[in-house]
């Protein structure tokens, strides 16, 4: 028993000598190219930048962008500066930084401009299903494609946050799909702050209007 024991750790020991002998150590220098069992990913067929090629007319591996392209990182202008969209700010997501908390208000900087391209995309983006006034009687209810839509003047939906309101928008919420893939952040923002005019304007009163205007009333 030993001795077989004995002759399979010397044959082991053999072997080990001889293929440290025929290979040498690894990471040693060698004149010979590497043996290589799994080349693993040395060699690709890739193409190095800056690097002549043949294969395009221009004779170089880097190619500018076609034109019409447009950038994924292209930069964001928010009410606190520059945002680009792989950052994790509220613009991005409609949570603060760093947490699951939504943001309170629309990091945006919400002007005139805005809010028309924010009528304009509710319009075709949220019109269909919850009415041009958000009150959830769009056509889609009407012709009995969706039952029950929500109406955006619900007390509990006026008292969501903006970024929660973005953040379903984003990505949809039980009965609702996500309008994020066709609608770029700058618009689903947009949208926010014109559904929050939409909002103050049902809950406008009389006494919102100058002495003059009220005046006028019938
Ligand atoms: C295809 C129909 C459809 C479209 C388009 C649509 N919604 Fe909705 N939305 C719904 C339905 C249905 C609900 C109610 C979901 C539920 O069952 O809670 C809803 C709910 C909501 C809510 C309430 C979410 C909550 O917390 O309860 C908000 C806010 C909202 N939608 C905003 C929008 C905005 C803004 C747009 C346009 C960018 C939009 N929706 C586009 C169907 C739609």
């Amino acid at each position: 028993m030993i001795r077989i024991l004995l002759s399979i750790a010397l044959i082991g020991a053999a072997l080990g000598a001889a293929t440290v002998g025929i290979l040498g150590f690894q990471g040693s220098m060698m004149r010979k190219p590497p043996f290589e069992l799994f080349p693993d990913m040395d060699r690709q067929a890739k193409l190095r930048p800056q690097e002549p090629n043949h294969f395009f007319a221009n004779g170089v591996s880097s190619q500018l962008p076609p034109a019409g392209t447009i950038a994924r990182s292209e930069v964001i202008h928010t009410a606190n500066g520059e945002v680009y969209a792989f950052e994790d700010s509220p613009v991005n997501t409609g949570k603060v930084s760093g947490t699951t908390n939504f943001v309170e208000t629309n990091p945006m900087m919400v002007n005139e401009a805005m809010l028309q391209r924010g009528r304009e995309r509710f319009d075709i983006y949220c019109a269909p299903c919850h009415g041009r006034l958000g009150d959830g009687n769009g056509i889609t209810k009407k012709i009995g494609v969706m039952a029950a839509v929500a109406n955006l003047h619900d007390k509990r939906i006026i008292e969501l946050t903006d970024g929660e309101i973005f953040d379903t928008i984003t990505h949809g919420k039980n009965t609702m799909g996500a309008v994020g893939p066709l609608l770029p952040t700058q618009d689903r923002w947009a949208v926010v702050a014109y559904l929050r005019a939409l909002q103050l304007s049902w809950l406008g009163t009389k006494d919102d209007l100058t002495p003059a205007q009220q005046a006028t009333l019938k």
